[in-house]
């Protein structure tokens, strides 16, 4: 697994808003939808593309296209949700898949509910959107479940990681082609499994407590 600490101003300026207690919703969702965008970016590096022939209004030259099959977007349901429009928007033809999963905020293992997606993924580049990397368990479940189904490579996006899902993550995926773009590596997990600084529960702080 490779890890990628994207390194930006923008990135940098736009996650200390996200991170202030004082950020309403709104401009929560505002805000990860422009950082999930500069992520996006960084993420779609090795986006497979062919070459192809074009013809502008005054030569015929050589372009560049995306290959098929087009990738395939998964946000994790709920707080991933929050991460799709600013993912598609660099990627509009890519197709989209579901995942919902929730953690067992005792156990903090993870554990699917819903699944829409399709079943063979063979040759597939996949991107997983999920705003925080904290034990590893849902990222880890989730990729899984990609690869098994025949993705080639999964490229996580995050927002935040803490070294423990990090090094989870590392154990769990070893070997296998997955990167992971984050806009930070935070400090750590506390006791109650949230990152620290980290910003608080991104579910919560994305759509209310609701
Ligand atoms: N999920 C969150 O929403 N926040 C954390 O800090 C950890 C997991």
């Amino acid at each position: 697994m490779r890890l990628h600490v994207v390194d930006h101003p923008l990135v940098a300026h736009k996650l200390s808003t996200l991170r202030d207690e004082r950020t309403d919703s709104p401009t929560f969702r505002r805000l990860t939808d422009e950082l999930v965008t500069l992520l996006a970016y960084e993420a779609t590096r090795d986006v497979r593309t062919d070459e192809v022939e074009i013809t502008t209004p005054v030569a015929v030259t050589l372009g560049t296209r995306l290959s098929y099959p087009r990738p395939l977007v998964v946000p994790i349901l709920r707080a991933g949700l929050g991460m799709l429009d600013g993912m598609t928007r660099l990627l509009p033809t890519a197709e989209v898949g579901f995942l919902g999963m929730v953690r067992n905020e005792e156990t903090l293992e993870a554990s699917t509910y819903a699944t829409r997606m399709p079943d063979d993924l063979s040759g597939r580049q996949v991107y997983v959107l999920d705003p925080m990397l904290a034990t590893g368990g849902t990222l880890v479940a989730a990729i899984k479940m990609l690869i098994e189904r025949g993705a080639t490579d999964v490229t996580a996006v995050v927002l935040l990681a803490a070294p423990e899902g990090v090094e989870v993550m590392q154990r769990e995926l070893a070997g296998l082609p997955v990167t992971v773009v984050t806009a930070a590596l935070d400090e750590r997990l506390n006791e109650n499994g949230y990152i620290v600084p980290g910003l608080g529960d991104a579910g919560d702080r994305l759509y209310g407590t609701a």
